[in-house]
């Protein structure tokens, strides 16, 4: 689903600005949203999921899936691990292009089925470079959840196997996602304000 976000829906709670170093951003998408969109979301992966024996592994990008794993993983309905791994290719508002392995996988997922769990998928670079690192690593099979996806930003032919939200080509902050390390612990995601 494409996410719009209209201004008769802000709650009074959230914030409707906040301002992080130089930058301000305005509220796109509130936490209940954000919570049904990831309900959706886990009702796709039990699907598929639910009965297996085979002990998955969840693969948690640190550290902008960090909140979104947190949520989903409390609605998955069958036994999977819980493996991190640190990538990054941002810096300010932009893409460097180039993927860095700040950290390598948490454990050893030879012949395990794996689903990466990631907060955005713009470019691509990023899941493009983790599938290589599974296929090497010896997975049986990876598939990609992700939370957010910017459809007009990605251009790779890997398969978005679950997409909670799509959202237009813009710079966004909260739920995890962070402006040079800022905003990760804001509950709703907000936008930059141009
Ligand atoms: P990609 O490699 O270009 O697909 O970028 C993916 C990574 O860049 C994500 O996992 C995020 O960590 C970061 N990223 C992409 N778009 C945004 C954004 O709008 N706000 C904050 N971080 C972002
Ligand atoms: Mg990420």
């Amino acid at each position: 689903m494409l996410y719009t976000n209209f201004a008769g829906y802000i709650k009074s709670v959230q914030m409707e600005r906040i301002t992080l170093k130089d930058k301000t951003f305005r509220i796109f998408i509130p936490y209940e949203d954000i919570s049904a969109a990831i309900d959706d979301v886990a009702v796709k992966i039990n699907a598929d999921f639910e009965g297996c024996t085979d002990f998955p592994v969840l693969l948690c990008v640190l550290n902008g899936s960090i909140m979104f794993m947190g949520e989903l993983m409390k609605r998955l309905k069958f036994d999977c691990q819980i493996v991190s791994t640190k990538l990054s290719s941002y810096e300010g508002t932009s893409t460097t292009g180039k993927v860095k392995q700040a950290m390598g996988l948490t454990a050893d997922i030879t012949g395990r089925r794996v689903i990466v769990v990631e907060d955005i998928v713009d470019s691509g670079n990023t899941i493009v470079e983790l599938k290589e690192i599974l296929k090497e690593k010896g997975a049986a099979e990876s598939r990609i959840c992700t939370l957010l996806l910017k459809p007009e930003a990605y251009k790779k032919d890997v398969k978005l196997d679950y997409v909670a939200m799509e959202i237009p080509n813009d710079f966004i902050v909260g739920f995890g996602l962070d402006y040079d390390e800022y905003g990760r612990n804001y509950k709703d995601i907000y936008v930059l304000d141009k």
